[in-house]
């Protein structure tokens, strides 16, 4: 198998690979905002996997290809032989075959791990249990957009902190350098495998108050993610302390930016008055899926095609 570049976390990528994604990006969302037509994907075929629901991912992806001139195929894995019993790596040894790059959203980690172990082309994580990689990216380019750059800023995030966005964002400290903040209570918080490599940039806290105190930054995540349904009275009790409300963002710098990765509930980790108010980022952020994950598209896409001809 030729060997080839997967994003399954943010670490998979240096940091001046990611900024310079964000630059693309943002030519990217330039020239369609223009409505000037990008071709560079033309004849490049996405599969996308979804064992998860999900509307934003799916939209983007397949927005993303279409507008760069490729296609893309959605597998729904109830309505595949996955349904019925096939082995993964089957799957995935088959899968790369048919196209050019494979976007996989699952359970667990090891899951999508598998997948890529016997896929020959680049795969992405379009959200496990353990990671949501392409949102974060896309959190932090927005966060570039209307601040500058993320080194040195000081985000917080509060609620549940070891969700799938949490671990992302724990992930993504250490290596653009941007302080983290953690607000959950106990419980909540990222485990030590996550934590460590960017121990030096982060703070664990149990109080939202301390932790939104001046930040330049503030996020959360959905207190129940897919997959934790049957917790969902429990984490309702435990996380009740923890919502995101106007009198919390004000303790925030006053050019303090929100940021929630949708879908949200509005009552529940946030509050309509922020989510809907002047510094939410949200729906900027969603839309900067599209544009970030192009430039995802064509950077791992091309890296594999120069490394087919070249071997
Ligand atoms: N933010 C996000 O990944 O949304 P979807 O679950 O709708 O894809
Ligand atoms: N933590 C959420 C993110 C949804 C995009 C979940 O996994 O359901």
């Amino acid at each position: 198998m030729t060997k080839k570049r997967d994003l399954l976390t943010l670490r998979d990528l240096t940091v001046h690979e990611h900024l310079a994604l964000f630059r693309r990006a943002a030519v990217l969302k330039h020239a369609r905002h223009e409505r000037r037509p990008v071709n560079t994907m033309v004849g490049r075929t996405l599969v996308m996997i979804f064992e998860k629901a999900s509307t934003r991912t799916r939209l983007s992806f397949q927005a993303a290809m279409l507008q760069l001139g490729g296609t893309t195929i959605d597998l729904s894995a109830a309505n595949s032989q996955m349904a019925r019993g096939e082995p993964l790596a089957d799957t995935a040894r088959v899968t790369g075959r048919y196209c050019d790059a494979v976007m996989v959203r699952t359970f667990g980690d090891e899951r999508i791990r598998e997948f890529a172990a016997h896929c020959e082309v680049p795969v992405i994580n379009g959200l496990t249990d353990d990671g949501h990689p392409v949102q974060v990216m896309t959190d932090l380019f927005t966060v570039t957009e209307r601040l500058g750059e993320v080194k040195g800023k000081t985000i917080a995030f509060v609620g549940d902190t070891a969700s799938n966005m949490g671990r992302s964002f724990t992930r993504g400290a250490g290596l653009f350098g941007y302080h983290l903040r953690l607000a959950s209570p106990k419980g909540y918080h990222p485990a030590d495998d996550v934590l460590t490599p960017s121990k030096d940039f982060v703070a664990l806290s149990a109080d939202p108050q301390e932790a939104v105190k001046g930040a330049d930054v503030v996020v959360t995540d959905v207190w129940t993610s897919m997959g934790q349904e049957a917790e969902s009275k429990q984490r309702l009790a435990d996380l009740g302390g923890y919502q995101v409300d106007a009198k919390l963002m004000k303790l925030a710098a006053p050019h303090a930016v929100f940021l929630h990765c949708l879908p949200a509930h509005r009552g529940e980790e946030v509050t309509a008055e922020v989510l809907d108010g002047p510094q939410s980022a949200a729906w900027d952020e969603a839309e900067n899926r599209l544009h970030v994950q192009k430039a995802l598209l064509e950077f791992l896409i091309s890296d594999h095609e120069l490394r087919r001809q070249t071997r």
